[in-house]
């Protein structure tokens, strides 16, 4: 027996971090509205092994990490929303195997999610959702999963499901991605930003949306600026990540950011080189650093 069935296909969907994050407001509903630039990354990617299940058994997942698996993964709610929507329900056993840091804001549940609806998708023949009925059913299950339905960069409005895809001219950009041992939570980080936009208005301050100088990048869709509406609220509850922004810079990056509501943060780098030595330093005090050169 091998420890990879015949019949077995594995999904590596990668994540994401945001060049910019604008929040514009608090919605009725709780929500946010925003404007933000997703761009992908191949790694880190976690892996989902998908294999034929047994008859009648519908899904069965397992992950590497235990404390992931059980019906509240949103693996399983992927196919459980999918199963309902289409009444496409395969025998299959899916195992994750988990390597994007939870809590990062690299989007990693999400990207597993979107994998998940895409390959059910391809595989639900007369059954299949068109791009649009998708899309929805992706917004559903969290704010972030409609970006990993596509491609390349996007631009995000509305809660994060309005996409329009952007041409960014990456190549010959290296990347270092920084990840400290730090879990933020993606609904405390906004129950933060709401706090300090209050605090702002009461006192008629003028609400800061950055934390540094920030760097423009060309876009197709014009120039978008380098920064992120949760920078400040999330540095003042976690100096190392502000600290680790700064590092990035004196060690040369031209920009450093970071990534969604926290906890990553990257630097962009002209020379490979100099992102390679960066990330090795870096590396003493970030359990997990990873780079990456845009070809
Ligand atoms: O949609 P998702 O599960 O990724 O979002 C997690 C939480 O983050 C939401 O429950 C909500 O509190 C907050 N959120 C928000 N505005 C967004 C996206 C997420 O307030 N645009």
């Amino acid at each position: 027996m091998t420890d990879f069935p015949a019949s077995a296909v594995d999904l590596r969907p990668g994540c994401k971090v945001n060049f910019h994050l604008d929040i514009l407001r608090l919605r009725e509903d709780g929500y946010h509205e925003l404007r933000t630039l997703f761009v992908p990354l191949p790694v880190p990617g976690d892996t989902l092994r998908v294999s034929e299940g047994s008859v009648g058994s519908g899904l069965k997942f397992g992950c590497s990490d235990p404390e992931l698996e059980g019906d509240g993964n949103i693996v399983v709610r992927a196919y459980q929303a999918f199963a309902k929507a289409t009444g496409f329900a395969p025998d299959i056993e899916v195992f994750l195997t988990k390597r994007v840091p939870h809590g990062a804001g690299l989007g990693g549940g999400s990207a597993d999610a979107a994998a998940l609806l895409l390959h059910l998708n391809g595989r639900a023949r007369d059954a299949a959702l068109n791009n649009e009925q998708l899309n929805s059913l992706a917004a559903d299950l969290g704010a972030d999963v409609p970006f990993f339905l596509l491609e390349g960069p996007a631009l995000a409005e509305g809660i994060g499901e309005k996409l329009t895809p952007v041409d960014l001219d990456l190549r010959g950009v290296s990347l270092v991605l920084c990840c400290p041992g730090v879990h933020v939570s993606t609904p405390e980080a906004f129950r933060a930003w709401d706090a300090a936009q209050d605090t702002a208005r009461e006192k008629g301050t003028p609400f800061l949306t950055s934390a540094s100088h920030e760097y423009n990048f060309p876009t197709s869709f014009g120039v978008v600026a380098i920064r992120n509406s949760f920078e400040p609220v999330i540095f003042e509850r976690y100096p190392e990540l502000r600290l680790i922004k700064e590092q990035l810079a004196e060690h040369g990056a031209y920009a450093s950011l970071m990534s969604g509501s926290g906890s990553s943060v990257f630097g962009l780098f002209h020379h490979h080189d100099r992102a390679q030595r960066a990330a090795e330093t870096m590396a003493g005090q970030c359990p997990k650093v990873f780079v990456h050169k845009f070809l």
